[in-house]
């Protein structure tokens, strides 16, 4: 099994390399002068099952095509399968065409992932609310992994919640704040969101009651930060004693962890699915080991 990191996972596939007891294999990616990408595979893979690891996040386009590039080139330097982890998957939102004429993106980008030849995908934590099954999107098995009992076990290990209330932010979050909550053997509930803007929500509570209670919040993505701001904010409000976050993907668009900060989190935690400076756990044990199950 060779190992292979697009540009975004350069650390994530040494890590997962070093854990399946091998090495990441290298690629060569330049630009050329007029900044078209250069791609090279450094080792010979004829013949090899690989995994290729690249998140899609910060610049997607350029690194949905990264990807294209890698997948196709093992194709033809004819590999036996393309296993592809992408950590992060941009586009996952735009999974439905809410306005006439809207591109269809999770589609497309399913298309040319298959076209290229990729065998199978894992995700982590993809962030699909209306299509529940990539796999039926695609034309090629999906699966998607995910990260909350290693942010879980995290929390559990720093110790600092005693006897933790799980919240998931909004109805979605639902299957995140039970895995979570299951693994610290917690109890859980949601809050239910609503949408204003792409930077604003309004958050209230269902039935847990978090007066007194240290709680978890759990969430998919922290962009803007602004439904974990409320979510906090609302948490305090009911009299929390003490609030930390924990979400797979920390994009932190702007300025989110000094509001998520200023609204009272005692710690904000992600994983490195998108590498920052809150990416505490690595998600690399969890995709050994499904690796190591193929
Ligand atoms: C929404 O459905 C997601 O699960 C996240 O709650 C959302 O993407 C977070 O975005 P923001 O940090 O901008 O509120």
């Amino acid at each position: 099994m060779i190992v292979i990191g697009g540009s975004s996972c350069q650390d994530l596939a040494s890590k997962v390399a070093e854990k399946l007891g091998t090495k990441a294999a290298k690629l060569e990616i330049r630009r050329f002068p007029d900044g078209e990408k250069y791609l090279r595979v450094l080792e010979d893979v004829k013949g090899d099952e690989v995994v290729v690891i690249q998140s899609i996040h910060h610049t997607p386009d350029e690194l949905l095509f990264e990807y294209l590039l890698i997948v196709d080139t093992l194709k033809d330097l004819r590999v036996k399968r393309v296993h592809s982890f992408i950590p992060y998957f941009a586009y996952a939102r735009q999974d439905e065409r809410f306005n006439a004429g809207e591109a269809l993106s999770f589609k497309t980008v399913g298309k040319l992932m298959k076209t290229v030849g990729t065998d199978e995908i894992f995700t982590i934590d993809i962030h699909q609310h209306r299509v529940l099954k990539s796999a039926e999107v695609f034309g090629i098995p999906t699966r998607d992994l995910s990260a909350m009992p290693l942010l879980a076990d995290y929390v559990r290990a720093k110790g600092e919640l005693e006897n933790p209330l799980v919240i998931g932010p909004d109805a979605d979050a639902e299957r995140w704040a039970k895995l979570a909550a299951d693994q610290l053997k917690a109890d859980y509930d949601v809050f239910e969101k609503k949408r204003l803007s792409s930077e604003k929500v309004e958050v209230k509570p269902r039935k847990s009651d978090a007066k007194g209670r240290d709680v978890l919040i759990v969430d998919d993505i922290i962009s803007t930060g602004g439904t974990i701001v409320e979510a906090t904010k609302t948490l305090f409000a009911q009299g929390a004693h003490k609030v930390v976050v924990a979400c797979t993907h920390p994009i932190l668009a702007g300025d989110a962890l000094e509001r998520i900060r200023h609204a009272g989190a005692a710690d904000i935690i992600g994983t490195d699915t998108i590498p920052g400076p809150i990416s505490l756990v690595s998600v690399a044990p969890l995709i050994a080991q499904t690796v190591r199950q193929m």
